[in-house]
């Protein structure tokens, strides 16, 4: 199985909450796993993919205006593929939620199968996505990594 992990970072907070997704996610079983900034997606990784998450810097409490171009004009076929979603933010309070829930809805706008790994999978209690302040304690690296195995599972589960 293929997982694509697609982000946004102009600083490297979220790049490095992409790669502690990607440990997690391999700790889930047999996966191959692309990291991929927005400027240099692999068509063909994604397409060959189960599952594809997407990342990106809270920029004015949502998310980056790159991401959301980045949703806005994307051609990938990203239909029926599970999708997951990830934030990172200088402040608590900073707006990643907001970021996610949008990413969360162009997700669904491109007919995703969108999973959040959420709170009723118990602790660490993840609601729309992985969140990182910055690029993240260990705390909360530890939980970007509990995310990206629940995610990849949740993948294997739907598509092996
Ligand atoms: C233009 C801009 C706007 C930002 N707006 C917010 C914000 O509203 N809330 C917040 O918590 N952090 C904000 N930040 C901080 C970034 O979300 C944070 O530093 C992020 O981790 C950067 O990700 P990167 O290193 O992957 O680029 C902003 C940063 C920039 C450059």
């Amino acid at each position: 199985m293929k997982i694509s992990i697609i982000f946004h970072s102009e600083t490297g907070n979220t790049k490095h909450l992409a790669e502690c997704i990607a440990e997690g996610a391999r700790e889930a079983g047999d996966i191959e796993i692309k990291l991929m900034p927005i400027d240099e997606v692999d068509a063909s990784f994604v397409e060959a993919s189960s599952a594809v998450f997407f990342g990106a810097p809270t920029y004015s409490a949502c998310l980056s205006w790159q991401m959301k171009k980045f949703f806005d004009t994307t051609q990938l076929p990203l239909a029926g593929k599970l999708g997951g979603a990830f934030a990172t933010a200088g402040y608590i309070g900073g707006g990643s939620d907001l970021g996610e829930l949008v990413m969360i809805g162009a997700m669904l706008v491109q007919s995703m199968v969108v999973y959040s790994g959420g709170a009723f999978c118990g602790d660490p209690f993840t609601h729309f996505g992985a969140v990182a302040i910055q690029a993240g304690d260990e705390a909360q690296t530890a939980r970007a990594k509990i995310y990206g195995t629940r995610l990849a599972q949740k993948a294997m589960e739907l598509f092996s």
